[in-house]
């Protein structure tokens, strides 16, 4: 039996929220993330980053450019130790800008995944999974990367049938 890993990065707090400004208490890729892994079972992982990004969300939305545009990596506050005992992982973040936040580059970059399956899931507010598909083929060499699931952060409380019939296909 294949051994499952969901593994997300979320931002809670302020967020951008069907054209207005809303505080969260969970966040949108998390909820989501908790969703699949009650579909599938297996283990839940949140990455977290060492930094603290700006409560308010345009200063943050400009912190993430910056990063992007630099190609900065983000420093982990925690690695999973036994990331390579498992062989199928659903992988999560919000679209930032286009693509993952920063964090799960430096995240993901420090295992060996070849040979793994990679399923990527995005909340977003319109821009879908972006270029995250294709970033995620550069970073995670040798992994199959399956097709991912978008779901738009306003409906992500709303989205557990949907979730799980998508989590369901991959196993
Ligand atoms: C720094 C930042 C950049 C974002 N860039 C985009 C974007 O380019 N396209 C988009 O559709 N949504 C963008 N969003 C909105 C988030 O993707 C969306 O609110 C997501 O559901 C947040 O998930 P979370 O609560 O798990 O962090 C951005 C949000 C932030 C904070």
């Amino acid at each position: 039996m294949s051994k499952i890993l969901t593994v997300y990065y979320s931002r809670k707090g302020e967020n951008y929220w069907n054209g207005g400004i809303r505080n969260i208490s969970k966040g949108n890729t998390e909820r989501v993330a908790e969703f699949i892994q009650e579909a599938v079972g297996g283990d839940l992982f949140e990455v977290e980053t060492v930094k603290k990004y700006n409560e308010d969300y345009y200063k943050c939305i400009e912190e993430a450019k910056k990063e992007l545009r630099s190609g900065e990596r983000v420093e982990v506050k925690n690695f999973k130790d036994d990331l390579e005992d498992y062989d199928t992982i659903f992988v999560g973040y919000p679209n930032w800008w286009g693509t993952m936040p920063m964090v799960m580059f430096t995240f993901l970059e420090n295992y060996d995944l070849t040979g793994k399956r990679i399923i990527p899931f995005c909340t977003n507010e319109g821009s879908g999974l972006g270029n995250s598909e294709r970033d995620l083929k550069k970073i995670c060499i040798g992994t199959t990367i399956e097709k991912g699931l978008s779901i738009h952060g306003a409906e992500s409380e709303k989205s557990r049938a949907q979730v799980s019939s998508w989590a369901n296909n991959f196993i």
